[in-house]
């Protein structure tokens, strides 16, 4: 008796089941940024915004798959997020943890490790490489910046103690640095609304890379900033900086490419030629902040299996870019800028719309965004 009322049950539950899955069939359906979508369409493929993944990222690149953390996620017990971090990749940035206003937040004399060696820990425990995320920024920079009262010359030198303390506390620990972040305007003049540049003029990116070398001999000096796939302009900026770098003989071994891109912006061929100037200066190139946004114009107010796909193809262009544009003893990895959509520094967002730009939902669902990237590194 009671074996045929569950049976019963049983069947009443898949009859609900299918029903639910015909009532979405034939049309692109309406996933919520955190439930997904699990109907079928006309050819019987699934049409969820999420997936079963069958590798992580790191098992099948060839070059580094980096992802952009928070310290205090990553070390909460018991994390979700740390798990994924720990299985999915096998380079880590700090997204805030070292930058100035973390490790130097007030006075010259005090500095605050613990957010970045949380990150260096958990990265140890994790087998992976850190890349030291930045020295100097025209935002999140020491909290004593804005207030110093000396001369421009006690200006320079508190600044050189700052790169030089930074660096030696994590000499050995980071295999890598974006020195200076977002130092060219888009025409790819120097930025002038910077303290940096008001206070020490225009030599002192050379400046900055001499001091970080001279800290630490053997990490990668790296020059980061965004717009970089897009504007050719900006593009040619840095091949100009880097060249008046090496011209000076001061050292600098990479590019960062930040990558805030969109799914319809820029165009892969636009990318691939930026990216082909930038690998032409022979130095390691890192795609160092991808997220893909869906919702630029806050037409959608959750995300659709169209846009999800949509996104999905353009992190595995991305991928495939970067794999055939860029020579393998140049290829430094990929870093996406974050885990769940929900943890992107564009959300709650900036334009007073959501957006779901990155690999992960609330839950941490897998996103097909990661399928696509699986897809471009596994051809
Ligand atoms: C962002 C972080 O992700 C946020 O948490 C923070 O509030 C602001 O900075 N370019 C950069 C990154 O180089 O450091 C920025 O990161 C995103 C833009």
């Amino acid at each position: 008796m009671k074996h045929t009322k569950f049976i019963t049950l049983l069947s009443l539950f898949f009859l609900i089941v299918s029903c639910s899955n015909e009532s979405t069939s034939g049309g692109p359906s309406l996933g919520s940024g955190n439930t997904g979508n699990d109907g079928d369409n006309n050819n019987g493929q699934s049409e969820s915004i999420y997936y079963s993944p069958q590798y992580s990222l790191k098992e099948v690149a060839s070059y580094y798959v980096g992802v952009g953390a928070t310290w205090s996620r990553l070390t909460s017990s018991g994390s979700n997020y740390g798990s994924i971090v720990g299985r999915e990749f096998n380079s880590i940035t700090a997204g805030n943890a070292m930058k100035g206003s973390v490790t130097n937040p007030e006075t010259i004399e005090e500095y605050n490790w613990e957010p970045g060696d949380e990150i260096i820990n958990f990265a140890e425990e994790n087998n992976q490489r850190v890349h030291g995320h930045t020295l100097i920024w025209h935002n999140q920079y020491p909290g004593w910046i804005d207030s110093f009262s000396g001369t421009d010359e006690q200006f320079e030198a508190a600044v050189e103690k700052y790169v030089k303390d930074v660096v030696s506390h994590y000499k050995g620990k980071v295999a890598s640095w974006d020195v200076v972040n977002e130092a060219l305007e888009s025409n790819g003049s120097l930025r002038t609304n910077s303290p940096f540049y008001q206070r020490m003029g225009e030599d002192y990116i050379k400046k900055v890379f001499t001091w970080a070398r001279e800290a630490d001999p053997d990490v990668k000096l790296f020059y980061n900033d965004y717009s970089l796939a897009s504007t050719s302009s900006k593009t040619q900026g840095v091949v100009n900086l880097v060249n008046s770098l090496k011209d000076a003989g001061v050292d600098i071994d990479g590019i960062g490419l930040q990558m805030h891109i969109r799914v319809d912006y820029p165009t892969n061929s636009t990318i691939t030629s930026n990216v082909k100037t930038l690998t032409d200066t022979g130095l390691l190139i890192h795609f160092s902040e991808l997220d893909v946004i869906v919702n630029d114009n806050g037409s959608l107010s959750e995300l659709t299996y169209n846009a999800a796909l949509d996104q999905k193809n353009k992190y595995k262009d991305v991928f495939e870019i970067y794999d055939e544009t860029v020579p393998d003893d140049q290829k430094f990895g990929v870093t996406i800028w974050g885990v769940r959509d929900i943890d992107s520094w564009l959300n709650p967002n900036m334009n007073n719309h959501s957006d779901w730009p990155l690999l992960f939902g609330l839950e941490y669902e897998y996103k097909i965004a990661h399928e696509g990237i699986i897809e471009a590194l596994k051809d």
